[in-house]
C-alpha cells in the first residue's frame, strides 16, 4: 500500500472542524440505513463526529469504528466509549483485522479521498466484511464541482492550488464520481451513485457562513502548509477575505457524491 500523509491532522482545531462539518453534511439516507441496521462498521471515523447523530436514529446498533490516527480514535473513545455497544479501534480501512461477514452497514465519509491510490482496496475489505445482504456507503468529495457566487477568483485559484498539490501528493479531492465504477470492480450489486451538493444562499446567513467556514478551515488550516502551500503573501490574504465575504445575493455550494452497493445474499 502507497503511504500517503493525511493533510489535515488531528489537532483539536481540526477536531472541532469535524464536528461541525458533520451535522452540516448529515445525509437522511445514512440516517436511514443505519437506523434499520443491527451491526454498523464506520471506516476512518475521527474523532467519532458521525455517531452522536447517528444514535439519534438506533440507541442499539452495535458500532465500530476505526481510523489510522491514535489521537483520533483517542479523543473518540474518550467521547463516547460508554457502552459495550460501541468500541473504537487503531486500524487502516485497507487492512482491517476483523473477521468476515461481521456488519450489515459500512460506511466511509471523507476518508477515501486521503488513503492513496490504492483506495479500491479499502472497498474490498468492506466486501469481505460485510454479511450477505449488506450495504456499503460512500460519501466522497468532488472539488472541482465546489461554487461561489459572486466569483470569488483569490479564493478559487487558491483552492485550485489546494487541489493540485493534493493530487500530486497521491490524494485524489475528486474522487466522488470514481467510487461507483470501483464498487462495481469489487463485485458489489445494486450499485448507485448520487450527486450531494449542499447549499446556502444569502438569506440563509448562518448556514452559508457554516459551509463557507468550513471550507475555509478545510483549504487553509494546518493542511496548506502540509502540501506546501505558502503560510502567508497576496493570494492567501486575498483569498481568506474574500471567504469572509457575504451578502443577499450570496451563494456557497459544497460538492459530494454518495455512492452505495449491496453485497449478494
Ligand atoms: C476528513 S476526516 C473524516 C472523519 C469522519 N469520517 C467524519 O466524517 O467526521 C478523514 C479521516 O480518515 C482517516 N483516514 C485516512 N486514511 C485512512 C485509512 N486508510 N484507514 C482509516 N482511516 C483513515 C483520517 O485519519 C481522518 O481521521
Amino acid at each position: 500500500m502507497n503511504a500517503v500523509i493525511y493533510p489535515l491532522g488531528h489537532a483539536e482545531k481540526e477536531l472541532e472542524r469535524l464536528d461541525g462539518q458533520a451535522s452540516l453534511l448529515c445525509d437522511p439516507s445514512l440516517e436511514a440505513l443505519f437506523a434499520h441496521c443491527k451491526s454498523c462498521l464506520e471506516i476512518g471515523c475521527g474523532n467519532g463526529a458521525n455517531l452522536p447523530l447517528l444514535r439519534q436514529q438506533n440507541r442499539y446498533t452495535q458500532y465500530t469504528g476505526i481510523d489510522t490516527s491514535e489521537a483520533a480514535i483517542d479523543e473518540a473513545f474518550r467521547r463516547f466509549h460508554d457502552s459495550e455497544d460501541t468500541r473504537f479501534m487503531v486500524m487502516s480501512g485497507a487492512s482491517i483485522d476483523l473477521p468476515d461477514s461481521s456488519f450489515d452497514l459500512i460506511f466511509t465519509k471523507l476518508v477515501l479521498w486521503s488513503v492513496g491510490v490504492d483506495w479500491p482496496c479499502v472497498l474490498e475489505e468492506a466486501m469481505r466484511l460485510l454479511k450477505p445482504g449488506g450495504t456499503f456507503y460512500a460519501f466522497e468529495p468532488c472539488n472541482h464541482l465546489v461554487e461561489m457566487y459572486p466569483s470569488k477568483p483569490s479564493a478559487r485559484r487558491w483552492m485550485n492550488q489546494w487541489d493540485e498539490a493534493a493530487c500530486a501528493s497521491g490524494l485524489d479531492p475528486f474522487i466522488g464520481p470514481k467510487v461507483a465504477s470501483q464498487l462495481n470492480a469489487a463485485g458489489f450489486e445494486n450499485v448507485d451513485s448520487k450527486f450531494f451538493p449542499v447549499i446556502a444562499t444569502g438569506r440563509e446567513k448562518e448556514r452559508y457562513e457554516a459551509i463557507v467556514g468550513n471550507l475555509k478551515c478545510f483549504y487553509m488550516g494546518p493542511s496548506a502548509e502540509a502540501l506546501g502551500l505558502p503560510s502567508d503573501g497576496e493570494l492567501r490574504r486575498h483569498a481568506t477575505a474574500e471567504f469572509l465575504e457575504f451578502g443577499p445575493e450570496s451563494l456557497v455550494m459544497d460538492a459530494f457524491f454518495v455512492s452505495r452497493g449491496s453485497k449478494s445474499s
